[in-house]
C-alpha cells in the first residue's frame, strides 16, 4: 500500500515525544522544579525570584511561552530548529512537553479565550503529525477557509488542537491559535489508520477534550480537518438543536434517528444538556469496546437517556453538509465537503485536491453559469466507497 513516508520514528528529536505528559512515571524532580518555575515567570514575570532559580528557569523560558498557546505577535518566542534541548539521564534529548498539566487548563482557558467570538462560539479541529506536513491536510482545510464563501473571517476564531509536538511545531508557522493537548503515552504523531487502537485512542481523548470545552462554557463547531469549508455554516445551523451533527447517510428529516451521524462535523452548544451528553457519551465508550466514537453515538442515540437529560440532537442535511458519502450535489448550496468514507492519507489528499480545484472552477464561473448548476464534483476518485461496509 501507498502509504506515506511520514515516519517520525527516526527524526531524533521525535522519538523522545513518547515522553509528553507522561503522569505515571513522574519526571525527576529537577525537570519539575523548573517547569514549575518557567511557568510562574511566564504568568508573572514580574516575580522576583531567587537567582539560581531564575538562571534555570531561563533555559526553560524559551519553551513555555512558545507551547502555552501562541498568537503570532509570540513567534519571537518560537525556537525555529533548536528548542532548547537538554539531554536526559540516557542522554536522550527531550524537546520538552507542552508544559506541565498544572497549567494545561490555564493554556487552554487563554486560548478559548482569544479565539472565541463575542458569544463564546469557537471553532475547533485537531491535528496530529502525520496530517500537519505541508501540502497536507491541515494546508487544504486552511486554504478551503480563504477560498470559502465569507469564511476567511471564521479563521479569527478557529483553534488547532494538536496530539504531538511535530503537529504544534507546524501549527504554529501557519495559524494564531494552537493548543497542544497533552497526552499520556500514546504515540499519536503517525497516520492512523482506521480503527486502529491508536486511532480510537485519540478520537475518544478529542470527545473527552470537547466535553472540558462545553464546561468552560464555550458552544463549538467541532470540524475534522479533512472537511473543506465552501460556505460559512453557521446560517444553516438550528437555532433550538443542543447538539447538531453532520451525517454520512441523511434520510431527509433533521430529527429523525435513523440518520447516519458523521461524528467529524459538529455544533454544539454548551448547556447543561450538552454537558451531561458528552459525559454520557464519553462513559458509553466501555460498554462497546472496539469502537470509535461516532458509532457509539450511532448506538446511543436511542438510548432513552438522552429524551431524559432534554438534549436536543439536529442531524444536519447532506445538501448543505456533505461528503464523499453522500455529497452536497449542488454548488450553490454546499457548506462543507468532508473526506468522509475514504481509507488511506494519499487517497484522501487526493480527493480533497480535486475538490479544491472544483471549487475554484464554481467560484470563477460567471454568475449564470453558477445558478445554472453547470459544474459537479469530480470526487470520489481515489477515496472509495466500496472499502467501507458500515
Ligand atoms: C455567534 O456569533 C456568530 C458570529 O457573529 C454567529 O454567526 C452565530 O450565529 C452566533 N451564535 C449564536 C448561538 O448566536
Ligand atoms: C421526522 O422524524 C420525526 C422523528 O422520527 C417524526 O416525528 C416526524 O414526523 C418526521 N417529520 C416528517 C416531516 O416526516
Ligand atoms: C445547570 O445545572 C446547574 C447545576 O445543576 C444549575 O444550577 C443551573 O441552573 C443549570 N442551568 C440551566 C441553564 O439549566
Ligand atoms: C489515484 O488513483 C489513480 C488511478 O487508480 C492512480 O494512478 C494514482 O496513483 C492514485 N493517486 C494516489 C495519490 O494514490
Amino acid at each position: 500500500m501507498g502509504r506515506p513516508s511520514r515516519q517520525t520514528l527516526n527524526h531524533p528529536s521525535v522519538t523522545s515525544l513518547r515522553h509528553f505528559g507522561r503522569r505515571h512515571s513522574p519526571p525527576p524532580p529537577r525537570a519539575s522544579a523548573f517547569r514549575k518555575a518557567a511557568a510562574v515567570l511566564l504568568l508573572a514575570a514580574a516575580v522576583a525570584l531567587p537567582c539560581a532559580v531564575l538562571y534555570r528557569a531561563a533555559v526553560w523560558a524559551t519553551v513555555p511561552a512558545n507551547v502555552a498557546w501562541t498568537r503570532r505577535p509570540l513567534r519571537e518566542w518560537d525556537p525555529p530548529h533548536s528548542p532548547v534541548l537538554v539531554p536526559d539521564e540516557n542522554g536522550d534529548v527531550d524537546p520538552m512537553p507542552p508544559g506541565d498539566l498544572d497549567s494545561e487548563d490555564l493554556r487552554l482557558e487563554l486560548v478559548l479565550q482569544e479565539a472565541s467570538m463575542a458569544n463564546k462560539t469557537i471553532i475547533l479541529t485537531t491535528l496530529n503529525a502525520a496530517w500537519a506536513s505541508p501540502g497536507s491536510v491541515i494546508d487544504l482545510f486552511i486554504e478551503s477557509f480563504h477560498r470559502g464563501v465569507r469564511t476567511s473571517s471564521l479563521l479569527r476564531h478557529l483553534v488547532i488542537v494538536t496530539f504531538d509536538w511535530k503537529a504544534y511545531r507546524r501549527c504554529v508557522k501557519i495559524h494564531p491559535y494552537c493548543f497542544a493537548l497533552v497526552t499520556e503515552d500514546v504515540d499519536f504523531s503517525q497516520e492512523k489508520r482506521f480503527l486502529t487502537t491508536g486511532y480510537l485512542e485519540m478520537m475518544w481523548k478529542r470527545l473527552d477534550f470537547l466535553r472540558l470545552v462545553l464546561e468552560k462554557g464555550y458552544s463549538f463547531v467541532f470540524s475534522d480537518a479533512d472537511i473543506m469549508w465552501f460556505r460559512n455554516p453557521f446560517p444553516y445551523f438550528y437555532p433550538d438543536g443542543d447538539f447538531q451533527i453532520a451525517c454520512d447517510h441523511y434520510v431527509g428529516n433533521a430529527t429523525d434517528l435513523r440518520n447516519i451521524a458523521n461524528g467529524g462535523f459538529n455544533y454544539v452548544k454548551s448547556n447543561n444538556q450538552s454537558i451531561e451528553f458528552y459525559k454520557f457519551w464519553y462513559s458509553s465508550r466501555l460498554r462497546y469496546p472496539g469502537y470509535h466514537d461516532q458509532d457509539v453515538l450511532n448506538f446511543i442515540k436511542h438510548d432513552p437517556y438522552i429524551t431524559n437529560i432534554g438534549l436536543t440532537i439536529k442531524f444536519l442535511s447532506t445538501t448543505y453538509f456533505g461528503g464523499i458519502c453522500e455529497p452536497s450535489r449542488d454548488l450553490n448550496k454546499v457548506c462543507t465537503m468532508h473526506a468522509n468514507c475514504c481509507i488511506g492519507l494519499r487517497n484522501k489528499i487526493h480527493d480533497l485536491r480535486i475538490m479544491m480545484e472544483d471549487w475554484r472552477n464554481y467560484m470563477s464561473m460567471p454568475p449564470s453559469l453558477k445558478r445554472f448548476g453547470a459544474l459537479s464534483w469530480r470526487v470520489p476518485q481515489n477515496c472509495s466507497l466500496s472499502l467501507l461496509s458500515p
